[in-house]
């Protein structure tokens, strides 16, 4: 078998860019908003319990399926899977790790050049006049969100896309040490001095200073207060759950392939420990006070949960900064843009490379030639996100491709590594190397605990009840009036809770249950096309390799 070369350069560039990997849009976008649509101290515990149960034996299992897959010459997840077991099953559930990858690219890629096209605003002071309603209504007007005809996009999201994809694939192209690990050593600093400043500034908020109307530590202190009896809310461990997946980028493949790119004997304890520590601190403790604090200080507590979400960065924060001075506002913007630019690619460029080493490694491409056909297949899916934004192609992505693909993948290598590879195999693994000695106590954790935690995740987004109220639900059920299925829980979308009209088209216009269901067959055509690609390199394998035996 033709093996690749390619390595890290350097051990701290190694964990740079695991950080950078995991350092994303979610750690500053998405993890405030759960935290406080999830009420603060409330979503704190379970967010952490899952951190240890759940986060932190995944990030082993993962970086050690990687570096042993990486022994045979495999930098993805069909290959590596197909190296912990005889099943030829095995290899099949590996499609994941590329559909994954493939599929949340896409709509990160349009996401973080949202971050690249407000830099670029904050520094030449558009937002500098405007009124609260109108930076919010230029961000609709931005993604194509205002009027509604179906196809609906400014050029100037066409243009930063454009840019944002081409970088990406720029990079890529450029390889592991001199592409991925370069723009890790450059992006991952920088984002940690734009983060300190934005957070620094933000704690040293006080009331009645620069229009503020709270002291920010009251927004900290939402966040921070436990709330001990949303242990027993299954809505909020859910969310806890799902966030810690996204945020370490657990489940995806994505840090399977890089840790391939390690030497059989280097460490993996340390390394993915650290990388997955610096995480946490960068989303706890940075990426939980930038937002919250600076919208508590100057909106007040209500008023930011009723506006938190995804968005808000954009829609909100560039108001915000305005309280500051025009110079200082600026500054601020290109900070917190620049911040999320940096964390963004980082994930995206981990995202990509597991898609252009499976060409690479499975189908003989060069690497020029792999990028380029990622780079197609990445531009064919992020068009549906960005063309039918507002008509929630977006969400679609977002729901089965970064939710509940994560857990279900993760469910399988956490059994298939404990249970197939066996753990005690796996153990050894994990410890061969490693400069770190992990408590013996995580291995009956990562045999029992972790996918039992899996598959509670697992089976509670399938079934989720209406608005998140398991106990209504529960006692429904007792009453003999069955189970009310919530419309977001995975079920729910697959039959259509609530949905009253489906109709596809109305006069001639095709409808957002038109757009869905497209979005559905996108996504699923995907998934079947990276399986038959798998199915073409295993049996092309197995012809050279009888061909090689009779010559
Ligand atoms: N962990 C990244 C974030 O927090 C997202 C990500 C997903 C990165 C998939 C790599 C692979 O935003």
């Amino acid at each position: 078998m033709e093996r690749t070369k390619e390595r890290w350069g350097t051990r701290i560039g190694l964990v740079l860019a695991m950080a950078g990997n995991a350092v994303g849009l979610g750690n500053f976008l998405r993890f405030p908003a759960q935290a406080v649509q999830n009420g603060g101290g409330a979503f704190i515990i379970p967010y952490l319990v899952s951190f240890v149960l759940m986060g932190l034996p995944l990030l082993w299992i993962e970086w050690a399926i990687g570096r042993h897959g990486g022994k045979y010459g495999h930098h993805s997840a069909p290959g590596m899977m197909d190296k912990l077991g005889h099943s030829r099953w095995l290899k099949y559930a590996g499609v994941f790790g590329i559909f994954t990858n493939l599929t949340i690219a896409a709509y990160y890629t349009y996401l973080e050049s949202w971050t690249l096209g407000y830099v670029w605003y904050s520094l030449t002071g558009v937002f500098h006049n405007m009124s609260a309603h109108e930076v919010r209504d230029f961000f609709f007007w931005y993604v194509g969100a205002e009027g509604n005809p179906i196809i609906n996009v400014s050029p100037h999201a066409l243009f930063f896309f454009i840019l944002t994809f081409t970088l990406n694939v720029w990079i890529l192209s450029r390889g592991l040490s001199k592409g991925i690990e370069t723009a890790s050593k450059i992006g991952m600093p920088l984002l940690f001095i734009f983060g300190v400043f934005l957070a620094v500034r933000a704690l040293t908020l006080n009331a009645g200073e620069l229009n503020a109307i709270n002291d920010a530590l009251v927004g900290l202190n939402f966040l921070w207060n436990p709330k001990f009896e949303s242990l027993a809310d299954p809505k909020v461990w859910l969310a806890a759950a799902g966030q810690i997946f996204f945020t370490l980028s657990v489940g995806m493949g994505s840090i399977h392939c890089y840790a391939a790119y390690l030497r059989e004997n280097e460490d993996i304890a340390l390394n993915a420990t650290t990388a997955g520590f610096t995480n946490e601190f960068v989303e706890v403790v940075l990426g939980g006070s930038i937002i919250i604090p600076i919208g508590v200080a100057y909106l007040g507590l209500d008023e930011v949960q009723r506006i938190v979400g995804l968005s808000m960065g954009f829609q909100t924060m560039p108001t915000l900064f305005q309280n500051w001075g025009p110079i200082l506002a600026a500054v601020a913007g290109m900070a917190w843009f620049g911040l999320l630019f940096f964390a963004g690619i980082t994930s995206s460029l981990a995202m990509g490379q597991p898609v252009v080493a499976f060409f690479h490694d499975e189908f003989h491409l060069d690497r020029k030639h792999a990028v380029r056909v990622y780079g197609v297949l990445l531009f064919i899916l992020a068009l549906p996100t960005i063309l039918f934004f507002s008509h929630g192609a977006f969400g679609e992505y977002d729901d089965w491709s970064g939710t509940f693909s994560l857990v279900l993948f993760a469910l399988i290598e956490s059994i298939a590594f404990s249970w197939i590879f066996g753990i005690d195999r796996g153990w050894e693994e994990i410890q061969r190397g490693a400069e770190l000695k992990i408590p013996i106590f995580f291995k009956f954790v990562m045999k029992y605990v972790t996918p039992l935690f899996l598959l509670g995740v697992f089976s509670g987004s399938l079934i989720a009840p209406k608005e998140g109220d398991w106990i209504a639900a529960f006692s429904q059920l007792f009453s003999g009036k069955g189970w009310p299925l919530d419309p977001n829980s995975i079920l729910g979308k697959i039959f259509r809770v609530g949905v009253t009209d489906t109709r596809y088209f109305i006069d001639g216009e095709p409808t957002s249950i038109f757009i869905v269901d497209m979005t559905r067959l996108l996504l699923l055509v995907t998934f079947i096309g990276i399986a038959c690609a798998v199915a073409y390199a295993w049996r092309h394998r197995k012809v050279q390799a009888e061909k090689g035996r009779t010559p």
